[in-house]
């Protein structure tokens, strides 16, 4: 029997993934982990400080490293940020996994995100940048999914509900 996460959680940046993430892993009585936090503590520098510093493509190496070694160690819920996806190898080790899409309609995200500095990639005219994002990575959570929760309008108590259910 191979190691490998119980449930991995996807989605779009502020969909809930670190927050549902850690009640899913109160409810199953595993360990949480973050791939975000895995690259701030091993980097020691923000993920915002990162693309400053040295660029997005050089935050994705990092990314996919950090995603790899989460995958392959970790027995509980791990979630990953929301652009790990777009990397072909990520896809691939996905497979197999149980993997649980956490969605939200553009206007949700525009709601729940605004203009975030702490979130490079909404420093700037954030509906349109969601507009584009989701545009871009919807088809790529659906290819990878085993189960799709939709959280408009719903708590993370209704949505880490309708994770267990849908396990
Ligand atoms: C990103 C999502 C963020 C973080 C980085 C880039 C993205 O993670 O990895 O800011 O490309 O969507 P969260 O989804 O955990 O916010």
């Amino acid at each position: 029997m191979s190691v490998g996460p119980a449930v991995v959680l996807i989605g779009p940046m502020g969909v809930g993934k670190s927050t549902v993430g850690r009640l899913l892993a109160e409810h199953l009585g595993v360990g949480y982990r973050d791939t975000d936090d895995d690259i701030v503590e091993a980097e020691g520098r923000t993920i915002a400080e990162i693309f400053v510093d040295e660029g997005e493509p050089a935050f994705r190496a990092k990314e996919k490293a950090a995603v790899r070694a989460a995958l392959a160690t970790h027995e509980g819920v791990v979630a990953l940020g929301g652009g790990a996806v777009m990397d072909p190898d990520t896809r691939a080790l996905l497979a197999g996994q149980r993997v649980v899409y956490l969605s939200m309609e553009v206007e949700e995200a525009v709601r729940r995100t605004g203009l975030n500095a702490a979130r490079p990639l909404l420093a700037v005219n954030p509906r349109k940048q969601w507009r584009e994002l989701m545009e871009a990575r919807r088809h790529l959570y659906e290819e990878v999914a085993t189960a799709v929760v939709a959280t408009d309008g719903r708590s993370p108590h209704e949505v880490t509900q309708d994770v267990l259910d849908a396990l």
